[in-house]
Formats: C-alpha cells, structure tokens, sequence
C-alpha cells in the first residue's frame, strides 16, 4: 500500500474510534508515552498531553509510558535520566494525569514487555526494519550511526503497545509507520501461534502541530520553545527574545512571516481566538505589543497547572510512589501477556 493509501486508511479507523470512544470507553486501551530527554513544552501539551487526560476522564484504560530506554536509540550517554524522569512524571500529574486512573511507568522497570522483543525479533526481516522511513529519518537528524537498537527500536515500541494489549495509540502521522509494523507483529504472532494481541489503531491528533515560537518546527534545539515547567519570567523573556520582522502592521502569514505567524499560533491555542483576529486587535501596535499579548496568554493559561506543578515538585517522594506503583503494576500485567505467549508457544516446563 502506498504511504498516502495509508494514511487515508489510517485516518478514517481513527474517525471511526473517536466517534465511538465515548459510547464504548471499555472497549478501549491507550498507550502512549514520552522519551525522558528534556522537559514537556507546549507543542506536547497541546499536541498529546491535553488529549490523554481527556481520554483518562472518558473512563478509557490509559496508560503512559517512559520511554527511558528509547533515549539511547540515537544517543551516547543517559546523563540526566533520573532528573528527567521524575520531571516528566511531575509534568505529567501538573497536566491532570490521575495515577488512580492513568498507569505512568518507565519501560526498564518492566522485564517481561521487553522479553517480548525476542519473539516479536523473529517476526520481522531487515528489509521490512530498513525501510521504516522514521528510523531512516531519526537517524539522520541525530547523524547518530544506525545501531542494532536505533534500527529495532520499533519493535520495541511494538512490545510497549503490545504488552498491555493496547488498541489504541494517539500519534502524528509520523509515527504511522510504526503502528503498521505492531499490526504486523500482532497478525503474524497470531496467525502462527493463536490469538494473543488486538487489532492496533492509531488515534491520529485533531489540532494541527503548534509551531514554535519563530514559526519553525518546535525542538529544545532551535531555543523555540516554551516549556510547561518554566516560570512566568523565563516565558517572558524567551517571547522576547523570539525573532520576528522589520514590518511594524502584525498580520498572520506563516509562510512570508514565520515568526510574527508562530508568536500569533501561541496566543491562538492558549486563549482559543484565532490568529487573524489577535493580528487584527494588535496591529499597528508592532511586534513589541504582540510579545506581550502572547506572554500574557500563555502565563494565564499555565497559571494553576505551574502552581501545581510547584506543589508536586515539593514531594519527591509522592512522585517516586507514583512512579513505582505505575512499574509495579505494568509489571504485574506484562508477567500475564508473557505467560500468555509462552503459552501459545508451547513454552511451558
Ligand atoms: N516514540 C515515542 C517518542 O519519541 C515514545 C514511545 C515509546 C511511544 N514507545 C511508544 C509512543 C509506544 C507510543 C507508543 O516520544
């Protein structure tokens, strides 16, 4: 199938889901997750945190992982790891994931989904892992080497999804690829040892990516981002310090002005008006009066998820309880599936 046949496909399975998430929310298992590289920023918030806690409170299984061992696909070192860790698990509770509703857990902690890779391994050839245009792209983006892991990891992704017999993963078209390959694996497991996994269909984002703050897409690397965690004056000062253009009347253009265009997408998606209508208010009023504008809209729109993001961050100890009791459970439910795949393997001494 082409990539776009895919996608159309794609697309109408996740219409088809959405529409039926709130009549069947038990007919529903999501997972999805994060790798612990840095903090959330507002492309995440809107982009995937905001749509799991509305998941989480439709009364869907949700489940959200830490991906820690997917950092060191395209990376030398796990500097950090502990402190991101813990800090993607405070952003997480700031955002409204309830651990009495949500499993939050890091995939090292759970043995038996990794065991998982070793069947899945023999499911799929070279040429198929080869091919997957992520892989291909990650790799040239880090200009990291392709290793054993970088080229497997989604199989790996297969076992997160899979382990826990999730069907429903919320992703951006990027990361079609890998769904398709979890479908593969689950069919092909299936087909030869007797049905263990579900169908696998991803919930693809409703709102257009946010672009970040100079228009370009938002990455820790280009400074263009805000994240979640920073304080009021951090976000003022990175708004200030945002490119934008010679010309004094602010329109919305994301191609002629992509930075007066991003600082308006922000404002936009933290007040709900839309980007014309905050370029009409501001006009002649220049790129200085929009800074302001924007950094207005985004300090009271994290106001009370910060405030509680600084309540968490005094009770570390609250936070690894979390933590554990999210690894423990994923635990608990990964020895089932394993045992469940030994089984139909004939694995059993
Ligand atoms: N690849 C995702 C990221 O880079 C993290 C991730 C790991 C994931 N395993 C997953 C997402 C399984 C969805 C499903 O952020």
């Amino acid at each position: 199938m082409s990539n776009e046949r895919s996608y159309e496909t794609a697309l109408k399975r996740s219409d088809e889901i959405r529409a039926d998430l709130n009549l069947h929310p038990e007919a529903y298992t999501m997972l999805t997750g994060d790798r612990p590289t840095g903090r959330l920023h507002l492309g995440h918030y809107f982009g995937t945190l905001k749509g799991r806690v509305e998941l989480q409170n439709a009364g869907i299984r949700t489940h959200v992982l830490i991906a820690d061992y997917q950092v060191i696909t395209d990376r030398d070192t796990t500097e950090h790891i502990q402190d991101n860790v813990y800090n993607l698990v405070i952003d997480y509770l700031a955002c409204g994931i309830d651990p009495n509703k949500t499993m939050i857990y890091a995939h090292s902690a759970v043995p038996a989904a990794n065991q998982l890779m070793l069947p899945f391994l023999s499911l799929v050839s070279e040429a198929e892992l080869q091919r997957n245009p992520t892989v291909k792209a990650e790799m040239e983006a880090s200009g990291h080497e392709l290793t054993g892991l970088l080229l497997t990891y989604p199989v790996h992704q297969a076992c997160d999804i899979l382990f826990c017999k999730g069907n429903v993963v919320p992703v951006g078209k990027d990361q079609l690829p890998h769904i398709e390959l979890t479908r593969l694996i689950a069919r092909k497991f299936n087909n030869r040892y007797g049905k263990v996994f579900p169908e696998v269909d991803a919930l693809l984002s409703e709102t257009p990516l946010l672009p970040g703050l100079d228009g370009r897409k938002m990455s820790k690397s280009y400074g263009n981002a805000i994240n979640i965690s920073m304080t009021e004056e951090e976000t003022a000062k990175r708004i200030k310090k945002s490119q934008t253009d010679g010309e004094r009347m602010i329109s919305f253009d994301p191609e002629q002005r992509p930075g007066v265009s991003g600082l308006l997408s922000t404002a936009a998606i933290c007040t709900g008006r839309t980007e014309q209508d905050i370029a009409a208010e501001v006009g002649m009023g220049g790129s200085g009066q929009l800074k302001a504008y924007v950094t207005q809209a985004v300090n009271d729109y994290f106001a009370p998820i910060r405030e509680r993001r600084h309540t968490i961050e005094q009770d570390l100890d609250f936070v690894k309880d979390v933590l554990h009791e999210g690894n423990r459970r994923a635990a608990a439910l990964a020895e089932e599936t394993l045992a469940e795949v030994r089984e139909a393997m004939g694995m059993v001494y």
